[in-house]
């Protein structure tokens, strides 16, 4: 069976992110994987409900495991079902995003904030996606201008990937291509693409205990994910705390510097800076009990606020009429 790889683009139909992407598929159908190209435009995806009907579900299985995982309450309402079941198949999958207001375009985080539904490790758990090794990603952001107005954008993208336990082997940034077409005048552009496409190429001829990162060693901050954000921490739930944290995978430790580049960097602590790594499906299950004792904590004091509760939701003002 030959690897299959997924491009996934939200970016304007024959725009940069799709080229890009186009880019990519075309160099790993020369290594013999087999394509998917997905445009988002192409597709109905709905906005999360926010229901947590998934969620809920998931703890009542991890409790009773003879009770049924039915869903997102939108699986039969849009495409996303479709996609993400295909996506679950995949080796490998890259993804292309054109960056918007500093971040990833909402069309794209409007479809992975879908993923919480279809979380790889629970649909695991209860044998609806098939054991075997994380899929490998290579994640693309794709803006007008450098990095000071893509400062959100790969770090958006590396936040979308936990529940989809999707390993991310390398990130770029293609830059100052404003108008569609314009990364085609940029060979280096081109030329990084083709070298990220081999990048998921070798990581998936590599056995998936050895898989590691295989972008540029030096990019970003936290040398744990390669974010280039980090953030003074704050106490946790449960109390951990760490003097600075890495905004994307969570790793914690001191600020230092990159001993061969001069830059600062996040220097992890060696002994428990890793405890809490969102890439590590075990630690983010520690998650899942701060989650479990928020919510017991709101049904014990619930009544404590029903009358309140009861007056907000007849609570009315006016709003904008639009007139179809
Ligand atoms: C609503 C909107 C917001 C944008 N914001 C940014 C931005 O914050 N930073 C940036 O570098 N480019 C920004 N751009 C430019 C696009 O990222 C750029 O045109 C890119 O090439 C679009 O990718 P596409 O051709 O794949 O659609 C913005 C474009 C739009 C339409």
């Amino acid at each position: 069976m030959p690897y299959k790889v997924m491009a996934i683009t939200a970016g304007r139909k024959g725009g940069n992110s799709e080229i890009l992407a186009k880019i990519a598929l075309e160099r790993l159908q020369e290594h013999g994987a087999e394509t998917l190209l997905v445009n988002l435009f192409d597709y109905d995806i709905q906005a999360c409900t926010g229901c947590e009907g998934c969620t809920m579900q998931m703890g009542a299985v991890a409790k009773d495991p003879t009770k049924a995982y039915k869903g997102c309450v939108l699986k039969d309402k849009d495409d996303a079902d479709a996609l993400i079941t295909e996506l679950h198949s995949c080796d490998g999958v890259v993804i292309a995003v054109p960056t918007y207001d500093l971040g990833p375009s909402s069309l794209y985080l409007r479809f992975a904030q879908r993923f919480l539904a279809y979380e790889r490790a629970f649909l695991r758990s209860i044998g609806v996606v098939k054991p075997g090794p994380n899929p490998v990603a290579a994640l693309v952001s794709v803006g007008g201008s450098k990095h000071d107005w893509q400062s959100l954008a790969l770090e958006g993208l590396q936040a979308t990937m936990f529940t989809m336990s999707l390993q991310v082997v390398d990130r770029y940034m293609a830059q100052r291509v404003p108008r569609p077409g314009a990364v085609l005048l940029h060979q280096d552009i081109v030329e990084h693409m083709k070298g990220m496409a081999d990048h998921v190429w070798d990581a998936l001829n590599t056995p998936a205990e050895e898989r590691g990162w295989l972008g540029d060693p030096d990019d970003g901050v936290c040398p744990n994910c390669h974010s280039s954000l980090v953030y003074p921490g704050d106490p946790h739930w449960d109390g951990i705390e760490f003097p600075w944290e890495c905004a994307v995978c969570g790793a914690g430790g001191v600020l230092g510097t990159n001993p061969k580049t001069g830059r600062p960097t996040l220097v992890i602590d060696p002994e428990n800076g890793l405890i809490r790594d969102r890439n590590d499906d075990a630690a983010r299950a520690e998650h899942l009990n701060e989650i479990m004792q928020t919510t017991a904590g709101f049904f014990e004091h619930q009544h404590e606020i029903s009358e309140e509760l009861k007056r907000y939701r007849g609570m009315e003002f006016p709003t904008v009429e639009v007139t179809k």
